[in-house]
């Protein structure tokens, strides 16, 4: 489909980089089975696969020899006989030039000892987490310096896991998705759930926003708390009626002004072994909440880019939320300096903050992040690719 980009991060007063640091889906693990899968993010092509091992790869998607694409062959003979992942490694369908999941050239098949290490790709770390694939970027090249967010309810005995909705490209700058964890008056006229209360914390790559009152739609008290762990994943703990559910939104840069989109819905049965009728509940939830998330999706889609925020005196606190987004767009070295400035609780001018509705048991099992090294992913290992400014 083609967009038409209407602002990017430097629009925005983001920056120096084009695109963030930090963990970002690129897609749902279900979609990874044998064959190479090709995507774009961040403005670059990449291969993901998974190997024999069940690792997946992620690496850049042009071969060093002659640049073919290393996932977008469905006829070459080495393509159709699946012969081009060869344990954890990938062969480009055009002459057999072998790559490992490190990105390094392993092989030329004609060549006898002839295998130069500079003529290597990118490989990028990457980590299977809650049904996605997840990827760190940075355009500095570093490695990961947080882990991505988990929800320990994944993996409670009746756990009813979500199935993404792919709510596909959208274009618009992620900043504006992000908007919303700071966006107290817009809850009542796009969702009909006025809030009664709304703060927002910082805490370094995280921002919390907790908030609560009664849903028209569910007529129902609704108490929430949302978190980003990072510029690219949501979470959410909400609680109405006898109910909790756990929500999850993804966003990531496909180009600058482009942003690719999921959503999904986590709960929790009251058996360890949810029943038929448990299930339909489950994604009775999800549609629920889509259609909520839906009513912001179509806003932005048709909205011309908010570069600036007409920030009113009672207005949520757009500034300080847009400010947290820019430190990871910013070197890493600087980003401290902004973490330290906004970390704490910011209320919004004349809005009672959490206060009891902040009970730690709510929230004891939110913001945790995934234990680092006991997930699959390339780690320390990993040759990681600086990006090319954009
Ligand atoms: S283009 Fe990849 S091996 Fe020749
Ligand atoms: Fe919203």
């Amino acid at each position: 489909m083609n967009h038409t980009i209407k602002a990017g991060a430097s629009d925005y007063g983001l920056g120096p980089h084009t695109f963030p640091r930090g963990w970002f889906v690129v897609a749902e693990a279900g979609e990874l089975q044998s064959s190479p899968v090709a995507v774009t993010f961040f403005g670059r092509d990449f291969v993901l696969y998974r190997g024999s091992s069940g690792q997946v790869v992620m690496l850049d998607a042009y071969c060093r020899h002659m640049r073919a694409h290393l996932a977008k062959s469905t006829s070459a003979h080495i393509t159709k006989t699946g012969a081009n992942v060869e344990g954890d490694s990938i062969r480009c369908p055009y002459h057999g030039w072998k790559y490992g999941a490190d990105g390094k050239l392993e092989e030329i098949p004609y060549e006898k000892g002839f295998c130069p290490e500079r003529l290597s790709i990118g490989a990028y770390p990457v980590r299977e987490l809650m049904g996605c694939i997840l990827m760190w970027h940075d355009p500095e090249g570093g490695e990961p310096d947080y882990e991505p967010p988990y929800l320990p309810a994944w993996e409670t005995p009746g756990a009813i896991p979500w199935e993404l909705d792919h709510l596909g490209e959208i274009a618009i700058h992620q900043i504006e998705i992000l908007d919303n964890m700071a966006d107290v008056h817009h809850l009542g006229p796009t969702h009909g759930s006025p809030c009664e209360y709304l703060e927002n914390e910082f805490r370094g790559t995280q921002v919390i926003q907790r908030q609560g009152g009664f849903i028209d739609f569910y007529q129902a008290d609704l108490k929430t708390v949302t978190w980003y762990t990072g510029p690219g994943i949501l979470l959410s703990k909400q609680q109405y009626l006898a109910n909790t559910r756990y929500e999850f939104i993804a966003n990531t840069p496909v180009q600058d002004g482009l942003t690719k989109a999921w959503h999904g819905v986590l709960t929790v049965a009251q058996t360890a072994t949810p029943t038929a009728a448990e299930i339909e509940t489950a994604r009775q939830e999800q549609a629920g909440a889509l259609a909520t998330f839906s009513a912001d999706f179509e806003i932005w889609k048709h909205k011309e880019p908010a570069v600036q925020v007409i920030q009113t005196p009672h207005d949520g606190r757009f500034r300080a939320l847009r400010k947290w987004v820019k430190q990871f767009y910013m070197p890493r070295g600087e980003a401290l300096a902004i973490q330290r400035e906004l970390d704490g609780i910011l209320p919004v001018p004349g809005f009672p903050d959490a206060g009891s509705n902040k009970d730690g048991d709510f929230e004891a099992d939110c913001f945790g992040l995934a234990p680092a090294r006991a997930l699959q992913g390339l780690g320390g290992e990993s040759r990681h690719a600086p990006f090319p400014s954009h």
